[in-house]
Formats: C-alpha cells, sequence, structure tokens
C-alpha cells in the first residue's frame, strides 16, 4: 500500500458523451496522483476484448464490449503512492446505486452498464492495463520542477 504504484484509468464512453472529462481529472489531480499518460482514444473490438478478457464468459460481457467501443475513450496512467486502491475508493462501487455519495459513481452516474469510469484493480492489472492501452513514449515521467519563489 506505501509503494509507489501506477494505474490505468479510463474515462468511458458516457463520461466522454456527458462532458465529464474534466470533472473526473480532477478528482485525481485534487487527490495529489501524478498524471503519466493522457490520451483520447476509439478503441478497436480487439482491444476491449483483452481488456476485458477476464469477464468474458460473463452475460453481459457483449453489451460491455458494445459500451465501451460504442465512442472515444479518455485513457490515463496514474502514478502515485497507493494510487490503484485509492483510485478504486475514488471511482465507487461498480453499481452506481451501491456507491457512495462523494465518488465518482456515486456522483455521477446511475447505471451499472454506465459508470462513466474505470480504475485498474490491483498493482499487476494496472502494469498490465497501461502496457495494453499505451504505445511506448506515450508515457511520461516527469518530476515537478522547483518553484523558486517558494524558496
Ligand atoms: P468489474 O470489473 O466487475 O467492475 P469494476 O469496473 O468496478 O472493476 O466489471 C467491469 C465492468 O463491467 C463494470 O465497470 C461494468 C460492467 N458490468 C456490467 O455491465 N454488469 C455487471 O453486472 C457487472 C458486475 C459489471
Amino acid at each position: 500500500m506505501n509503494q509507489v504504484e501506477e494505474t490505468y484509468i479510463m474515462i468511458k464512453p458516457d463520461g466522454v458523451q456527458r462532458g465529464l472529462v474534466g470533472e473526473i481529472i480532477s478528482r485525481f489531480e485534487k487527490k495529489g496522483f501524478k498524471l503519466i499518460g493522457l490520451k483520447m482514444y476509439q478503441c478497436p473490438q480487439e482491444l476491449a476484448e483483452e481488456h476485458y478478457k477476464d469477464l468474458s464468459s460473463k452475460s453481459f460481457y457483449q453489451k460491455l464490449i458494445e459500451y465501451i467501443t460504442s465512442g472515444p475513450v479518455v485513457c490515463m496512467a496514474w502514478e502515485g503512492v497507493g494510487v490503484v486502491a485509492s483510485s478504486r475508493n475514488l471511482i465507487g462501487a461498480t453499481d452506481p446505486l451501491q456507491a457512495e455519495p462523494g465518488t465518482i459513481r456515486g456522483d455521477l452516474a446511475v447505471q451499472t452498464g454506465r459508470n462513466v469510469v474505470h480504475g485498474s484493480d490491483s498493482p499487476d492489472n494496472g502494469k498490465r492495463e497501461i502496457g495494453l492501452w499505451f504505445k511506448e513514449g506515450e508515457i511520461c515521467q516527469w518530476t515537478p520542477a522547483q518553484a523558486p519563489w517558494l524558496r
């Protein structure tokens, strides 16, 4: 938990179409995590299937793939201490009606099948998903510049 980790966060097509991109990014920025990758992307079918392959036997799988590929998503990689579990807390429960107020899904969504945002569920999946969604060179490692006016 006290390790620097990376997680893959994705604003789903409904989040983009409802104009929630800025609001969602801002929650992760305000928390204090570091944005190291960001792009808008129309997800091809094969990538959606690979991303959600663990759910391929579920009854909702086909609808989930249709939804994720229905319009552009915003792909993000975030870095920070404990960022994987903390992001899941910021996002809230899978079913937005069960998600606590104050979480992204609790505040901004109603349906499980339209729950506006994805977050990796483990550090290993964070790495795996960043590798799936980003090409080499699209992840930026950076250190905040020193602020000379504070010295
Ligand atoms: P899951 O990995 O269980 O949830 P989370 O996104 O919170 O990690 O499921 C992935 C997505 O599948 C979920 O965000 C929405 C969709 N889904 C449904 O459409 N119906 C369902 O009953 C479940 C459990 C998930």
